[in-house]
């Protein structure tokens, strides 16, 4: 299985459009050790012609633009992707499909019944998209012991693990959480038997996913904040990273420590909000990573497993 990064940053990007905290500022100005990023996306594929997309970033087409595969120019009007998955239905994971209207056929979208509830209502994008390509929904499960399969992409299950978080600010039951308002996905590559686990958005580690997390050859996780309070030391937001359903990375039950628990060869974090020090190359905190053998996700990051 190969894994593209298409976007590593959280909603709002790095630089952020109107951001002048030190670290947008800093790239903007070429000030800092830093490199611009995109909202998060990755692309996988099992045979280097067929790609399913996770997620689809209002960045989709300058992350297009950036890995030509996904345009294999077979005929006049072509694609490499096959379908997209979405983990929640928030803005920065889902406005991209406003993109990708000129499809010749309805897209093929795989997402929950909660996250098609809150695209046909709060934020009715499917809705739009049928007066252009139209949507293909396939409903994912979240059951215990279910799992999935994508046309097209051959020899790769895809088991889809419902997460506590929060629904958008747009949903009509943002203060009342349901099952599948944010997934966190296991691949595995049947022919090999490797395991990656995707899951942006962790505002815990659940026990219902510690299982998925052990097993994993790859993990891919939530890199949102380095404390919780980091917007609000800023002056930037009164919100707090956990209330935001993203968990911080240091101190006491933080995402180094549960990495720290976990064998995976390889330990990658995206989605990193844009007032996080892990965005500096030289900065402490990713010293800190760098000695707990954990990486931080940047655009263009291509991996085989
Ligand atoms: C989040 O994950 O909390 C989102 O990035 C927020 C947003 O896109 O506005
Ligand atoms: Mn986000
Ligand atoms: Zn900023």
């Amino acid at each position: 299985m190969r894994v593209r990064v298409l976007g590593s940053a959280a909603g709002g990007g790095f630089p952020q459009w109107n951001c002048n905290c030190p670290n947008c500022d800093g790239v903007r100005k070429g000030t800092i050790k830093a490199s611009p990023r995109t909202q998060s996306s990755i692309a996988i594929s099992s045979d280097n012609i067929n790609w399913l997309l996770f997620n689809a970033s209002p960045d989709i087409l300058a992350q297009f633009q950036r890995f030509p595969e996904l345009q294999p120019g077979r005929a006049i009007r072509d694609t490499a992707v096959k379908g997209i998955v979405l983990m929640d239905a928030q803005i920065d994971h889902t406005t991209g499909l406003f993109m990708l209207r000129e499809g010749k056929v309805p897209l093929n979208i795989y997402c929950t019944g909660m996250v098609h509830e809150d695209l046909t209502q709060g934020n009715p994008i499917f809705n739009v998209l049928e007066h252009f390509c139209g949507v293909s929904w396939h409903q994912v499960p979240t059951a215990p012991g279910s799992t999935f399969e994508v046309d097209g992409i051959t020899d790769i299950r895809i088991t889809a693990v419902p997460l506590s978080s929060k629904a958008p600010p747009f949903s009509p039951h943002r203060h009342d959480p349901h099952e599948g308002d944010n997934i966190g996905i296991q691949l595995e590559d049947t022919r090999t038997g490797k395991k990656l686990f995707y899951a942006p958005g962790l505002a815990a580690i659940e026990p219902h996913l510690l299982p998925f997390m052990q097993q994993a050859d790859c993990l891919m996780v939530d890199g949102t904040c380095w404390t919780n309070d980091e917007m609000r030391a800023l002056g930037i937001s009164e919100k707090l990273s956990l209330d935001m359903g993203h968990m911080p990375q240091s101190g006491p039950g933080g995402m180094i420590e549960a990495l720290g628990r976990l064998p995976a060869a390889r330990k990658i974090l995206i989605h990193i909000n844009n007032t996080n020090p892990i965005l500096r190359d030289d900065s402490d905190e990713r010293e800190i990573l760098h000695q707990e053998k954990i990486e931080v996700a940047f655009d263009g990051m291509d991996f085989s497993l």
